[in-house]
């Protein structure tokens, strides 16, 4: 009768409802649900209900009627907990325990459905000190723990998870309006009646009691999704709570073990912090701009400091593989320039001891081999001759790590390849120029994969010390090579025909060389410090009618443009590296076999026509041939002439479509080509007459210069003569072009088309 007094008295309609839009319904609802409530409660206990259950045996009509006063009783539960929990969260669906005791009355069948959680039972049964919760809401939240909805919605279900920075408070969602009070305090007003051992619902209102201590408290849970506030002001459900809670005692053995987690987790400083830190910079998205702006300039300012205090000369050693010319200009240049102290710097030495004097002379430490120098740098220069970079880097490839930056200054050896032996793309590839012997190096650089922007700058500032640098794309290096790289050449060709003319004019030669020399600095000084455009400086010194503009006319007329323009242009060929390495290969391979050429060739073939290249390699070679420098180069040269004059016949005839027709041999019954050199007999004429065929078609598909070739084939030329004492300088330098372009022409015609022929040696 208690609970039905307390009920009674609670649940009773409240004068604001009629400010509610629906308060008709919601009165005719809650009458509903009270009178339903007094009536199963008063009249028909469930026990009564339970024998009429069973009465279903005696009276199909009678247990009929019975078993839907049932259905209608455990309704008007699920929609009281409703009330509780709002319709979208509604508790958990009530399943009879197997062994358990059907509820008596409506209430305590509410209050089992507000209760049951199997899963929170067994963590409450593990530890039942007495705790209480001594922090807030918005304090807990202070030291970093969230809250977030439980999944189920029975009282039981509360949760805490701590971790090393954070913690979690799990509640259940709960709807906070004008019923709620009656409904809780009867709820409580069941657990003491029947003094439960666990009173879930009194410990839940005291949790939630020491929870919310204002309206602050209650906006925290709100905005979590912990409550549902139909209430009016957050300041209303904090009352609520607390004056409930303020008459009732706390079981010590509900909650408990939460309570426990969360005082401690709440009293560990670093929670504190982080949360502190958190909420400080993670706010809103302005504090955390700043909070980004002002780390980033932290670490700027750590950077800087930390290159002040250790700038990069200090810290980085350089290690040169190659102790060549270009090693020790680079070397003397930053170790001058103070950028690299010397005694960072290393290197060693191959086989020429000269080079240690020379290297120890400004301090640079040297070691006893490649590996030391590796182990000992940080930046490691490739300066060895290109023929041999390959060998190097594959030796070294186990000690090249990736906090090793590379770099070579091998003319013509790509990063492709670089990387690829070294087995990672921290590399830079630099082109200087000799003129860093001096500081005034013209040097350009391109960066590999891995290769960083503050590796970049390492090296800029390394070249830099020698002279200048660029940076460019990569497929730029071969025009580069021919500018830059091979500029200085010219130009020393330029001052010394100078000197050669002051001389014819009578000038002593030092004085001659000297004032040459001057002018080209002088010059160079003057167009790259005014910034100037050299036609503005050159028509500032050409007064009108005067001896300057005379001689330039002179120049003119020689074709000195073009032929620095041809002179810098002939380099950039792609396959250039290539060729070049097979042409002297072959060549020398011919030359080094004593007497007549040994090298026979039993050819069974027809020459394929690789159209598809042809056309642009026709239109290259063209383009050569017209050229002024090489037209006079070779004038004096009968069997070049005759060359470039096949070239420009079989252009006009549009023959070169065809290719060269090499008379064609079969394998048995004919005798075989052989190639032999120049000096042949009568029977050998044809042979004569396809090599010249052959070396027209490669200086035609190559795309390469005759001048080139035969600058190129002139290195080989001082070691193999001796072989053909016999011959002129004349001959033998025709002979081995014709050779070596006959040979070269042979396998790209191969590598074109391989079946089209059948090479057995002999
Ligand atoms: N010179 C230039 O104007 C210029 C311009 C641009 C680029 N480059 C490039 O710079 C590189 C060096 O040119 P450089 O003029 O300095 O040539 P260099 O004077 O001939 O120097 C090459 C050095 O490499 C050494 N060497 C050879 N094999 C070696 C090995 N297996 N291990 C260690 N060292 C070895 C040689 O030693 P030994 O003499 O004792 O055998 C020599 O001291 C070349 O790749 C070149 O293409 C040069």
């Amino acid at each position: 009768m208690k609970i039905i007094g307390d009920f009674l008295s609670l649940h009773t309609l409240q004068q604001s409802d009629h400010r509610r839009p629906m308060w008709v319904l919601t009165w005719l609802v809650r009458g509903y649900l009270l009178l339903l409530l007094i009536y199963t409660s008063l009249i028909y206990p469930f026990y009564v209900l339970q024998g009429a259950e069973h009465s279903i045996h005696f009276s199909p009509l009678f247990g009929i009627l019975f078993a839907g006063v049932i259905f209608v009783c455990k309704m008007v539960a699920s929609l009281m907990s409703s009330l509780l929990f709002g319709k979208k969260r509604q508790v958990e669906k009530y399943q009879r325990p197997p062994h358990d005791q059907e509820p008596a009355h409506i209430l305590e069948l509410l209050h089992t459905m507000f209760t049951r959680s199997q899963k929170a039972k067994q963590k409450q049964s593990q530890r039942s000190y007495g705790h209480n919760l001594y922090y807030s809401a918005k304090d807990l939240q202070k030291v970093g723990i969230h809250f977030k909805p439980s999944k189920t919605n029975t009282l039981m279900d509360v949760e805490f998870h701590p971790s090393i920075f954070y913690g979690t408070l799990k509640l259940p969602a709960i709807t906070i309006e004008s019923a709620t009070e009656s409904m809780l305090r009867n709820l409580v007003a069941y657990e003491t009646a029947v003094s439960l051992d666990e009173p879930w619902v009194i410990s839940y209102i005291c949790f939630i009691d020491s929870l919310i201590n204002d309206a602050e408290d209650v906006k925290v849970l709100r905005s979590k999704g912990i409550l549902t506030n139909y209430l009016g002001p957050d300041q209303k459900v904090a009352e609520l709570f607390n004056q409930i809670g303020r008459s009732l005692e706390p079981n010590t053995n509900v909650y408990n073990e939460i309570q426990r987690e969360i005082n401690i987790a709440c009293e560990s400083i670093w929670k504190k912090w982080i949360a502190e830190w958190e909420q400080t910079y993670f706010s809103s998205p302005w504090a955390f701009t700043a909070f980004v702006a002002a780390s980033a300039g932290l670490v700027l300012t750590a950077t800087q400091t930390y290159y002040t205090v250790y700038p990069i000369s200090e810290t980085y050693k350089l290690g040169f593989i190659g102790a060549g010319k270009m090693a020790e200009s680079i070397a003397k240049g930053a170790a001058q320039s103070g950028f690299l102290p010397a005694p960072r710097i290393s290197t060693s030495i191959h086989s020429n001891p000269a080079r240690r004097v020379a290297f120890e002379s400004f301090g640079v430490k040297v070691l006893p081999q490649n590996r030391n120098v590796v182990e000992e740098s940080d930046v490691v220069i490739f300066s060895v001759k290109p023929q041999v970079v390959r060998d190097v880097v594959l030796e070294l490839r186990p000690l090249l790590t990736k906090d090793k930056l590379l770099v070579s200054i091998a003319a013509g050896t790509k990063l492709k390849d670089l990387q690829e032996w070294a087995g990672h793309s921290r590399f830079i590839r630099v082109v200087p120029n000799t003129p860093s012997a001096v500081g005034e190096a013209a040097s350009v650089m391109c960066l590999g994969g891995a290769a960083s922007e503050e590796d970049g700058e390492l090296v800029a500032k390394l070249f830099g010390s020698v002279g200048k640098i660029w940076r460019a794309d990569e497929k730029l290096f071969d025009a580069i090579v021919g500018l830059s790289g091979s500029g200085p050449a010219y130009i020393y060709l330029a001052i010394e025909a100078l000197a050669d003319g002051g001389v014819a004019a009578g000038l002593p030669r030092e004085l001659a060389m000297g004032l040459a020399s001057q002018t080209v600095l002088g010059s160079a000084f003057m167009a790259s410090k005014t910034g100037k455009h050299p036609g503005q400086l050159k028509d500032d010194v050409a007064s009108p009618g005067g001896t300057t503009i005379a001689g330039i006319h002179e120049l003119e007329k020689g074709g000195f443009r073009g032929t620095l323009m041809n002179a810098a242009r002939t380099l950039a060929t792609e396959s250039f590296p290539v060729i070049r390495f097979f042409f002297l290969f072959f060549v020398s391979t011919a030359s080094s076999l004593s007497g007549p050429l040994d090298l026979k060739m039993v050819i069974a073939m027809k020459l394929p026509r690789a159209r598809e290249q042809r056309g642009r390699r026709r239109r290259k070679y063209h383009s050569r041939l017209r050229t002024d420098s090489v037209t006079r180069k070779v004038a004096g040269d009968e069997w070049l002439r005759l060359i470039m004059n096949k070239g420009e016949e079989t252009r006009n005839s549009g023959r070169a479509r065809e290719g060269p027709k090499i008379p064609t041999h079969s394998w048995d019954g004919h005798p075989p080509l052989v190639i032999r050199t120049y000096e042949y007999g009568p029977g050998e004429k044809v042979t004569a007459s396809d090599k010249m065929k052959m070396a027209c078609q490669f200086v035609q598909d190559s795309g390469i210069s005759v001048e080139i070739l035969c600058g190129q084939q002139s290195e080989g030329n001082s070691m193999m003569s001796y072989h053909y004492q016999t011959l002129s300088n004349e001959k033998f330098t025709e002979m081995l072009f014709l050779d070596g372009c006959f040979i070269l022409q042979f396998l790209f015609s191969f590598l074109r088309k391989p079946q089209n022929l059948n090479i057995p040696f002999c």
